[in-house]
């Protein structure tokens, strides 16, 4: 028996939010944490935030973008549909306990997986702005949710369809220096965190990321989301995927990604060549 799809939302062109029946997971879910789903036996093995898990009904939310062949595959599913492995809660949850005010940088679709932050920051309490970027106004996704947890939302697109223009990081320096925030969570493309934490380094401010490599088995022994931490080998799914901004070698990582886009798209040619005749 599978796990069933409750309900589907289209979200924006690419972005589709799913509520999952799976009461384990949502019994025990934190903010920062992931499920690894197949959909069915022929299926890989992916990795999605816990956007969101509600215990008294079981539903937990994840939220994608499409961009390959099982998300492709999983957006094409519908409610009451049923996915095969629904693998979790996994990964370290977000430490935010001793924040009194913060600030949330989400861009893309990794303001999906900076909401359930956002709103556990203010279930606690405690004040929290949000930063969210997006390449134009149609990709502009969970804005009323964020302000309803958020004092302050600033929305920036890079084609200035939308609210400001620019990044996220166009304004940071200034709303960094009016308000007293202890502490920055950013996720995001692994360009955009840099960017952020070399901003954050000049005021010291405490700055968390969560880091997204190639995840396979999500229990520390395939060895796939290795990364540098302080020089240090750290799995992301086990020891992460949170870790100190400051820390991080986004130069490696950047590196090791752009040799996995062109084997992709590699392969992908040396697929569409073979079979040009047919
Ligand atoms: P593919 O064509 O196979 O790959 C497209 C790109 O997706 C790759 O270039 C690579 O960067 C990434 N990717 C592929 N396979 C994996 C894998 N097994 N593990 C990690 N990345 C992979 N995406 C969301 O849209 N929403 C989320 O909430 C979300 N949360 C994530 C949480 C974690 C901890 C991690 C590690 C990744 C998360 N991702 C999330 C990324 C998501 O896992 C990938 O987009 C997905 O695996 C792509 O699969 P695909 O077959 O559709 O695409
Ligand atoms: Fe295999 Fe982390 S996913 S070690
Ligand atoms: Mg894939």
């Amino acid at each position: 028996m599978g796990y069933k799809i409750i309900n589907k939302e289209i979200l924006n062109e690419t972005v589709i939010k799913m509520d999952i029946e799976a009461i384990d997971v949502a019994r025990h879910a934190k903010a920062g944490q992931f499920i690894i789903l197949r959909i069915d036996e022929k299926g890989e093995r992916i990795p999605l935030t816990i956007a969101d898990a509600n215990p008294n009904n079981g539903l937990v939310t994840i939220i994608f973008q499409i961009v390959g062949l099982t998300t492709l595959k999983l957006s094409k599913l519908n409610q009451n549909d049923e996915i095969l492995d629904f693998v979790g809660p996994l990964g370290k949850a977000t430490k935010t306990e001793n924040v009194k005010k913060a600030l949330v940088i989400g861009g893309g679709v990794g303001v999906a997986i900076a909401y359930p932050i956002c709103k556990q920051i203010n279930n606690e309490n405690h004040q929290v702005d949000a930063i969210l970027g997006f390449r134009n106004k149609e990709l502009v996704i969970l804005e009323k949710e964020f302000r309803n947890n958020c004092q302050n939302v600033y929305i920036y697109s890079d084609d200035g369809s939308y609210q400001n223009k620019g990044f996220v990081t166009t304004d940071l320096d200034k709303i960094i220096q009016e308000n007293q925030y202890d502490e920055v969570f950013c996720i995001g493309p692994l360009v955009m965190m840099k960017n952020v934490c070399n901003i954050t380094k000049k005021y010291n401010l405490k700055t968390t990321v969560s880091m997204n490599p190639i995840m396979i088995d999500g229990t520390g022994m395939c060895g796939g989301c290795k990364l540098y931490i302080d020089n240090k080998v750290k799995f992301a799914c086990i020891d992460g995927p949170d870790f100190d901004g400051f820390k991080v070698d986004f130069d490696s990582l950047i590196l090791r990604n752009k040799i996995y886009h062109e084997r992709e798209i590699e392969s992908c040619n040396l697929y569409k060549e073979a079979n040009k005749h047919e």
